[in-house]
């Protein structure tokens, strides 16, 4: 048994990733792949949430695959996988419902949103956090790399470990969330965090003009080319932070003296943006000429999640008395 620390992470397919996908969770997956014994997952189940059209879910998680692997998920490191490959996922799932109450589960953040906005909310999305947990629990994780939004997800996995824990005996370790501070969240066009519900992503593959595009949309106020501008509260300048490397603090003097124009400044990034997205999007281009070979990796990527989640549920079958 290796003595690697266990990682769990995951992405929904529910559209193109964007920069803040990147930054806050893809960017953490490449770097921590060699010292963890990790796992990357699709989360398809958890997509149907959102997308209920088969073939826009089959294009959606395959594209996924080539996007993790584009980042530099290596499958020879990590096992990459897809949700649905793994029954035990919501077989477990459904144990955690039976121990969880509604108003813990009516707590949590993301059903609050969706209730002050007065959406109608599927029992899948009501559900989603104890899918999560059994997501992360299953495969004695320790460390769940995401971005800050799934903090209180991940909190409510440990609550959950040491419920059943406390009910069945010691059977789940307590994950711990990893979020790196400094970009825990970017911010999208609007100044709301970037998020593929709200319309307002840099899509991380995007062509050169699209990215030229969107950052034409990025949203500032109404300062004048000489006017000083602040670039703690500017949403040019947070995307600054990501991506330019060599000329940031230039880019500070000049807004803090009124040296700068945000159309100039969206230039910049613009090209900084290239710079970076260019090799990443030639290499997922190769990936994508030859889908089989994606397949083959989800498939392969299966198979060991589903050996370590079918033997922790034999344990979890037993405590129950579910199997006897
Ligand atoms: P979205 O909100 O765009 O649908 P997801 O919920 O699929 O994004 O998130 C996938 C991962 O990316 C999660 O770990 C999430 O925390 C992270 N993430 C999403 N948006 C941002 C952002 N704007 N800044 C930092 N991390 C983010
Ligand atoms: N809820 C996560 C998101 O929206 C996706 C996800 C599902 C996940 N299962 C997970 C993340 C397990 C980490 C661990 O981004």
């Amino acid at each position: 048994m290796s003595t690697k620390k266990i990682l769990l992470s995951g992405i929904k397919p529910t559209g193109r990733p964007h920069i803040g996908n990147y930054f806050g969770a893809m960017k953490q997956f490449v770097e921590l792949q060699d010292a963890h014994d990790s796992f990357y997952m699709i989360a398809n189940y958890h997509g149907l949430n959102y997308i209920q059209n088969g073939p826009e879910m089959a294009d959606l998680t395959l594209n996924l695959a080539i996007d993790y692997l584009a980042v530099g998920l290596d499958p020879a490191k990590s096992v990459i996988f897809k949700q649905s490959d793994i029954p035990e996922h919501t077989e477990l799932a459904w144990i955690f419902d039976t121990i969880t109450t509604m108003p813990y589960l009516m707590r949590a953040h993301a059903f609050k949103d969706a209730e002050a906005k007065n959406k109608e909310i599927s029992v899948g999305a009501f559900n989603y956090p104890m899918l999560m947990a059994a997501d992360i629990l299953i495969y004695d994780t320790d460390v769940v790399p995401v971005g800050q939004d799934q903090k209180q997800h991940v909190e409510y996995a440990r609550d959950t470990a040491e419920k059943f824990n406390r009910i069945f005996g010691e059977t789940f370790k307590l994950p711990e969330p990893k979020i790196l501070e400094d970009v825990a969240v970017v911010p999208g066009l609007d100044g709301q965090k970037m998020s593929k519900s709200y319309n307002n992503t840099i899509p991380l593959f995007a062509e050169d003009n699209e990215i030229r595009a969107l950052c034409m949309k990025i949203v500032t106020d109404s300062k004048s080319p000489d006017e000083p501008k602040d670039p703690s509260t500017d949403n040019i300048f947070a995307l600054h932070k990501l991506f330019a490397l060599d000329n940031l603090a230039e880019i500070e003097t000049r807004y803090r003296e009124g040296k700068i124009s945000y159309k100039e400044s969206k230039e910049i990034l613009a090209d900084n943006i290239i710079k970076f997205v260019t090799p990443l999007r030639e290499k997922r281009k190769a990936i994508a000429t030859d889908p089989a070979k994606v397949k083959a990796i989800l498939a392969e990527g299966g198979e060991k999640a589903r050996a370590r989640a079918v033997a922790k549920m034999k344990d979890v079958k037993e405590k129950t008395g579910l199997s006897f």
